[in-house]
């Protein structure tokens, strides 16, 4: 049984709060610091990685026991460099006499926290028996790992420590692709402060015949108010976050963020406040992607395609985001016929008094637990929908219509942006807004060399000639895939230049012969 997103929410986040992160010399006896922490407590689940050194994450199944560890543990002597005195959860484990405990050493097993590169992913996908099964293998490797996620949480609930430092009440939630189940390794943590519990405690006491408020610092916009707390956790982490390094204050964009690297668990965050609709989007998400396991294999296979076409780029512009993208992917999932995930309106149909959100005008009320969602009668392959869905947006009237999760259905542009995708909950927004018209053509243009480069394929063909088919041949910039350069892409051969051509002629010779039997 799938778990609703707020469940999922919930637990992770309180599962971080009993979290530490140790940070360990690089010889390292892992059952003696395991002993060594277990005084404090009993330890649930723990896991090493490795960035930038040795880390050790540590569950440990009571709160109190982080506690009662931070009691026992020193502050760094303050010789070459003064240190503010802020307690956090990251502490350095050291061997007191290094060279005879090292001689302890036992082999550890890490943790991978980034995908391998995509040259290697192609290797792996040429062995697969099917393009279905190409795409799985991509979603596994590319996808969160469950250390991952963790490690994810971890950062907001290390954040968190700094808001309540102000606000007692507030937590800081991830949203975005670290949980809507579309996030692959290695993309960053946007997370945003809540001061959700505030609010809900304000309407329990309006009940009866008497009102009491909190006197509050009144400014004349939500905004602002946004823009001067950021501004101060900003600075909080940038003075006192151990490891908080290359904070930007961003407070003039539309969502006011402040971006940082956050070194001990080496991901880029991305914080902001309260966003509520951001949330909705992202629990839409992942309903969509528990809902049929077709899902998640072609948004990534989609993304992982555009990225490597130049389509989507990890800086801002002009070009086509994976949120984007992946809206894209499930609105042609809508239009299958049978479709193989409902619309937004369905979805709302389903929902119960507890799934009813309206927030700031807008209804966000849809069905939160997944088991009301009756499944798919459509059964179409991955092999099928993958050509179809390029088929379907080379296509598409990108000049007149626009593309509409709620209805399902292509709707008239309500205006002239290129490329109009509404945004579900806040119906007045479009998502591409910032797509101009050359990269929309880029992606229809790509769009259709894919479904056509899919059509024409013979696998099998490909295959003796051992040449990347399939998924691995989508994944490779289409100026460069004549024979000889793909071979020595998959290989890695790289400069062996006679010995590729010599190889090349022979598979020429060898398929074009084949071709003439086959006549
Ligand atoms: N968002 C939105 N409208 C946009 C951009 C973003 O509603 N125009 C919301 C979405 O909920 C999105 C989240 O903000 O999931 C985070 O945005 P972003 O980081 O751009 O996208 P991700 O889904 O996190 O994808 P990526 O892995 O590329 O970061
Ligand atoms: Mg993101």
């Amino acid at each position: 049984i799938k778990k609703t997103f707020a469940e999922v929410q919930t637990e992770r986040l309180e599962q971080a709060e009993r979290t530490i992160l140790i940070k360990c010399p690089p010889k390292l006896n892992e059952k003696k610091l395991l002993q060594y922490l277990s005084s404090h407590g009993n330890i649930k689940s723990h896991f090493l990685f490795e960035n930038r050194g040795i880390h050790a994450l540590i569950e440990f199944s009571e709160k109190n026991s982080i506690a009662s560890l931070q009691d026992a543990i020193g502050i760094p002597s303050a010789i070459e460099h003064h240190v503010v005195p802020f307690k956090s959860r990251l502490f350095t484990f050291m061997l007191k006499n290094p060279v005879s405990q090292a001689a302890e050493e036992t082999p550890v097993h890490l943790s991978p926290q980034s995908h391998i590169p995509v040259k290697d992913l192609i290797q792996k996908l040429c062995h697969a028996d099917s393009i279905s099964s190409q795409m799985y293998i991509l979603l596994n490797e590319y996808q969160l790992t469950e250390e991952n996620i963790r490690l994810r949480f971890l950062a907001c609930s290390l954040v968190r420590d700094f808001a309540r430092a102000y606000f007692p009440d507030s937590v800081v939630r991830p949203f975005g692709s670290s949980v809507n189940t579309f996030g692959k390794l290695g993309c960053d943590v946007d997370m945003f402060l809540d001061f959700h519990d505030t609010q809900k405690r304000a309407t329990k006491m309006k009940k009866g015949p008497f009102e009491m408020e909190y006197q509050m610092k009144r400014l004349p916009s939500e905004r602002l108010a946004n823009q001067k707390i950021l501004s101060v956790i900003g600075d909080c982490l940038d003075n006192f976050g151990p490891g908080c390094v290359s904070i930007q204050k961003i407070l003039n964009a539309r969502c006011p963020l402040v971006k940082f690297s956050h070194q001990p668990t080496g991901f880029q965050c991305d914080l902001s406040v309260s966003n509520s609709i951001a949330i909705k989007s992202s629990e839409l998400l992942y309903i969509y992607g528990c809902l049929d396991s077709r899902v998640r294999a072609l948004v990534f296979s989609v993304r992982c395609w555009a990225r490597v076409h130049g389509l989507t780029n990890s800086a801002p512009g002009n070009w086509i985001t994976n949120f984007s993208l992946t809206v894209m992917v499930m609105f042609f999932l809508q239009k299958r016929s049978p479709p193989i995930i409902p619309t937004v309106d369905q979805l709302k149909v389903l929902a119960d008094d507890k799934d009813m959100h309206v927030i700031g005008g807008y209804d966000c009320s849809f069905v939160s637990d997944l088991s009301k969602v009756k499944p798919t009668e459509n059964t179409e392959t991955l092999d099928v929908l993958l050509g179809e869905f390029f088929e379907y947006f080379g296509n598409f009237d990108f000049r007149k219509n626009s593309i509409n999760l709620r209805k399902g259905k292509e709707v008239n542009k309500p205006e002239s942006s290129p490329l109009y995708i509404w945004n579900p909950f806040e119906q007045d927004l479009n998502i591409s807004k910032n797509v101009n018209q050359p990269q929309l053509e880029k992606f229809v243009a790509m769009a259709r060399e894919t479904a056509w480069i899919l059509q024409k394929e013979d696998k099998t063909q490909r295959m003796i000639n051992k040449e990347p088919w399939g998924l691995a041949a989508l994944l490779i910039p289409f100026g460069k895939s004549n024979n000889s350069k793909m071979k020595n892409r998959v290989k890695g051969i790289g400069s062996e230049t006679i010995r590729s051509l010599l190889d090349s002629l022979k598979l020429n010779s060898a398929s074009s012969l084949q071709k003439a039997v086959e006549k």
